[in-house]
């Protein structure tokens, strides 16, 4: 028995805005559910349960978080409560090591029975590779059977997300972690385009270009490390990475609303039209974060001094998915608009 935390106060769920997708309609704000190092599984589970209290109908799952048997004890109470399946829209990842044919159709049964539904809302590839590292390994670590991106081996995997598609395991299907050339041969050779790209977003990694071109393709860019990931691991950091609950321009927009700053973070994702997964533990911000959304706007000014302020600073490089020989980590993210080789 998950034991959620007595909410001070209550968002009522209808009002929070909802974005159409092919299959159902996903909530703007979801709750992440990454505890990395410092968040036990249990105290994720607490506030996914805590979070359907008091308002949030969206989840953020992977089956690599390595939480999603304790998390699926939420969804059983909150279900058991009277929150209807139909209401809730939960997420999960299909992880790097499991993307041939049947250990992809094996990941996502798992993830459904683990979290103890029938069907997933939005299922993703959670990295566009195979390349496979272990848990908390060091940054420096390279696996020797890493490679760059291999177009046929993403179709390979992308064909049988299609499948559990038209199998009805999921309802949705998505990529995460994409750039947009590798994005431009998946929309070129896949029958059914994602719904939805899953990636790091926040106000000093706007990604303008995969963000316009997920818009104008209808693909639903969802922000991961909405915030600034402030608690993320000292293995996730390096000595240019910049701080956005810091900029001034956030901190001056804040004080204007009476807010902390992450609330501008989670007001400006929403109104330029991504979706946030902050995740919290604490009762009091993921009530905020919720709040955040529901009332009091951005002006337009707001908005546009927000455009400005992007750093280009990404703060999960993704370095343990590099191969033997690979420069460094940009190498990943296809910066000069080639896919990465050899
Ligand atoms: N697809 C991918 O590859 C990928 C990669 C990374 C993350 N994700 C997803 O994205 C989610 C969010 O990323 P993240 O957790 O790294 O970063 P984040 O949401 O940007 O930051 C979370 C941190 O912000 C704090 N926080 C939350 N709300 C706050 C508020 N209102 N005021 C002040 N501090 C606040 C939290 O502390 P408290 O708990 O104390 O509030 C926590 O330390 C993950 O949980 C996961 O679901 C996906």
């Amino acid at each position: 028995m998950i034991t959620p935390s007595t909410p001070t106060e209550t968002i009522d769920s209808k009002r929070v805005p909802l974005r159409k997708m092919p299959q159902g309609n996903m909530p703007v704000v979801g709750m992440g559910t990454y505890g990395s190092d410092s968040v036990t599984h249990e105290a994720v589970a607490e506030s996914v349960l805590g979070s359907a209290e008091v308002g949030y109908r969206h989840f953020d799952c992977a089956e690599v978080y390595g939480n999603e048997d304790v998390i699926g004890k939420s969804f059983e109470q909150m279900m058991a409560g009277g929150i209807a399946r139909e209401d809730l829209w939960i997420n999960s990842k299909v992880w790097n090591d499991h993307h041939k044919p049947q250990d992809v159709i094996d990941a996502c049964k798992r993830s459904i029975d683990n979290l103890r539904v029938d069907y997933i809302d939005l299922y993703f590839v959670h990295w566009p590779f195979r390349n496979f590292h272990p848990p908390h390994c060091n940054v420096d670590t390279r696996s020797p059977d890493s490679h760059p991106y291999n177009h046929s081996e993403m179709m390979e995997t992308w064909e049988t997300m299609e499948k559990l598609l038209s199998d009805g395991l999921v309802r949705n299907i998505g990529t995460s972690n994409m750039t947009q050339p590798k994005m431009e041969l998946l929309l070129r050779d896949a029958s059914v385009k994602p719904a939805a790209n899953e990636m790091e977003l926040h106000p000093h990694l706007q990604q303008p270009e995969i963000f316009n071109y997920c818009i104008e393709h209808g693909i639903q860019p969802l922000g991961y490390c909405p915030l600034g990931s402030p608690g993320r691991p000292e293995r996730d950091r390096t000595a240019t990475d910049t701080v956005d609950i810091e900029d001034p321009v956030i901190v001056a927009i804040a004080q204007a609303h009476n807010v902390h700053p992450a609330i501008i973070c989670i007001k400006w994702a929403v109104q330029r039209g991504q979706t946030p997964i902050p995740m919290s533990t604490n009762p009091r911000n993921y009530i905020a974060n919720l709040k955040a959304v529901v009332e009091d706007p951005l002006t337009a000014e707001e908005m546009t001094a927000l455009a400005q302020i992007d750093k280009s600073c990404r703060l999960i490089k993704g370095q343990v998915f590099l191969w033997e020989g690979a420069k460094d980590w940009e190498d990943l993210w296809d910066l000069d608009g080639t896919i990465t080789t050899l």
